[in-house]
């Protein structure tokens, strides 16, 4: 891997978050996330940057005092396998710490990535903070194939 860092994004960034994004999201594997919510929520969003690229991209949303989700977690095709989810996943968890969270969750199609930073899967219907406040009014609420992982901090 080469040299990086992993930073807030900030409003520069957003088109290049929502490239990555996504590519991700026509292979059916992040749900969509359009443009101007990108914007409004860019203040939840970091990123991973090699030679001035922006390489990664995942955000850390605040659900209670408690509970935080991250989503839109994404790794430019290209850079795939060369650790630089890990490093994002770890300074989200960090980020988790800092600001007090006892919680951090995920809703995902490769547990095992998060498997190996420490989450564990877990019965949705033990968040209901996100099945209550989000799941309910997704298209794929009833059929839905993404799996709960949860970190505690
Ligand atoms: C999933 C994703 C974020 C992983 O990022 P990455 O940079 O490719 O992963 P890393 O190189 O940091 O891998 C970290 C560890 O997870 C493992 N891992 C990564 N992707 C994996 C996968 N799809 N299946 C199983 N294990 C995986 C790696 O082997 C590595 O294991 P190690 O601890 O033994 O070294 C990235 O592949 C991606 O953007 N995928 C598409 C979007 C997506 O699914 N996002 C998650 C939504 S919550």
């Amino acid at each position: 891997m080469n040299r990086y860092a992993v930073r807030a994004a900030t409003i520069d960034d957003v088109v290049s978050i929502d490239g990555i994004l996504q590519t991700q999201i026509e292979k059916g594997k992040l749900l969509p996330r359009t443009l101007p919510e990108l914007f409004e929520n860019v203040r939840d969003f970091f990123v991973v940057e090699s030679k001035n690229e922006v390489v990664a991209c995942g955000a850390l949303q605040i659900f209670t005092s408690e509970l935080g989700e991250i989503r839109s977690l994404a790794v430019s095709n290209k850079y795939e396998g060369q650790g630089f989810g890990r490093a994002l996943v770890e300074k989200l968890i960090a980020e988790s710490r800092k600001i007090g969270l006892h919680k951090l969750m995920a809703l995902t199609y490769v547990p095992v990535f998060f498997h190996r930073l420490g989450f564990e899967t877990v019965d949705r219907d033990i968040l209901p903070e996100k099945v209550w406040g989000v799941c309910v009014y997704c298209p794929h609420y009833h059929n839905c194939n993404e799996i709960a992982v949860l970190k505690r901090l």
